[in-house]
């Protein structure tokens, strides 16, 4: 696990783009933090990184958007569907078999998604301060993302 301190919402998009050098098609990558973390924001980080054009916007009220980028970016928030469990875990997976799955809540359904996923928390302080916990689970481990704490 890293910590990476975020003392703006440009920091926040900063390692949103530099983490997305480290995505392959089928990584499932999970946001947790309370609203306002910064959750969106980091996605929108990582979907630049991907070379996505397009402005991404929350998703809570269409629960899932799929951008095109270098790879395809799914980004879904289940804040309101955690309690749906599989079915929803089952469509998501198959819709973003070919490229990035970003879940906001994610850790919500983490019991439902591949035991391979990194699990990225953002802690609040005060003001704009973010503390940003990246978690490796299963095979994530082998993945250097202490290059993002530098
Ligand atoms: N260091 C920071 N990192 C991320 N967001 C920050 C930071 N400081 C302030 N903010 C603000 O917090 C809000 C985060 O919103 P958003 O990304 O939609 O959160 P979430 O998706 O977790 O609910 C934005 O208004 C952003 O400008
Ligand atoms: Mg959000």
């Amino acid at each position: 696990m890293i910590r990476v301190p975020s003392a703006s919402p440009a920091d926040t998009l900063a390692l949103g783009r530099r983490l997305a050098g480290l995505l392959r098609p089928g990584d499932v990558v999970l946001l947790a933090g309370h609203l306002g973390a910064g959750k969106t924001l980091l996605a929108a980080g990582i979907a630049e990184g991907l070379g996505v054009d397009e402005q991404v916007t929350s998703p809570s009220f269409v629960i899932i958007r799929t951008y095109e980028g270098f790879l395809p970016l799914v980004h879904a928030d289940v804040y309101r569907l955690a309690s749906l469990g599989e079915l929803v875990d089952l469509e998501l997976l198959d819709e973003a078999r070919d490229g990035v799955l970003l879940i906001e809540w994610g850790n919500a359904i983490a019991s439902g998604m591949p035991g391979d996923h990194l699990l990225v928390e953002i802690e609040m302080g005060e003001g704009n301060e973010r503390v940003i916990h990246l978690e490796p689970r299963g095979a994530w481990k082998g993945r250097p993302i202490e290059e993002l704490s530098a």
